[in-house]
């Protein structure tokens, strides 16, 4: 064995995603920051294209997110504002101090396809997930369908080839660490060979 079964194991079940509005106003700190995007970087990357780019916004430059989001959620849904959901997308920004803007570049000869490309990016942002939970902060990766609007790629510096993939939100949990539960195995795994017979995948459990 290389490595604690029983840590790693406990930290991938433990991982959680926390509405930013259920953050404490204990700020996150740029190092801790660093090391979590660290994390993400060393997520696999097919071709090595290292396709994530990230673009940071701490402290006081949450402010920009503050002024932007009910902007760009406004210019998305047009005639369609909900007055609750822009406000909302206001008040988040009360408690959370860190939002990680997730970009995809893709590589400049295009040998891999886009589609590896985000995955890849998926990753990493699955382990910047991991390494949070391991400080013990709370993160969610938000996917708002504003996030494809030119003016939102053009905040995060990203190119016109680029992609945003999406709002990663980091900060402390004002309360308990919630718990979560997954489908057992067998709903979502055939096994072939000497083990087979089991249910075909159409079949989904209830939620
Ligand atoms: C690709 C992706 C996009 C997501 N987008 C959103 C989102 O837009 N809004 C949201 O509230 N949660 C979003 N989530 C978080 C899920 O709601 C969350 O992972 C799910 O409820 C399971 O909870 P857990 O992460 O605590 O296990 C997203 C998760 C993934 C993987």
């Amino acid at each position: 064995m290389r490595h604690n079964l029983s840590d790693v194991s406990t930290l991938i079940r433990d991982r959680r995603s926390f509405a930013p509005e259920a953050f404490s106003s204990r700020r996150v700190h740029r190092d801790v920051v660093e090391e979590i995007l660290r994390a993400g970087t060393w997520a696999p990357t097919h071709g090595m294209t290292q396709p994530w780019r990230f673009t940071v916004f701490l402290g006081e430059a949450v402010d920009e997110l503050k002024e932007a989001l009910p902007e760009w959620y406004t210019t998305f849904v047009g005639d369609e504002v909900n007055e609750a959901k822009r406000e909302k997308l206001k008040r988040r920004f009360e408690t959370c101090n860190c939002v990680i803007g997730i970009g995809m570049v893709p590589d400049a000869n295009q040998r891999i396809s886009r589609e590896d490309e985000e995955w890849a990016v998926a990753s990493a942002v699955q382990n910047m997930h991991l390494m949070c939970t391991a400080y013990g902060l709370g993160a969610k990766w938000t996917t708002p369908g504003f996030m494809g609007l030119p003016e939102v790629r053009q905040a995060f510096g990203l190119p016109e080839e680029g992609k945003v993939m999406g709002l990663f939100y980091v900060g402390y949990p004002a309360g308990n660490w919630p718990h979560s539960h997954r489908w057992p195995l067998e709903f979502v795994t055939r096994w072939k060979g000497d083990q087979g017979g089991s249910r075909a995948h159409e079949i989904r459990p209830s939620v």
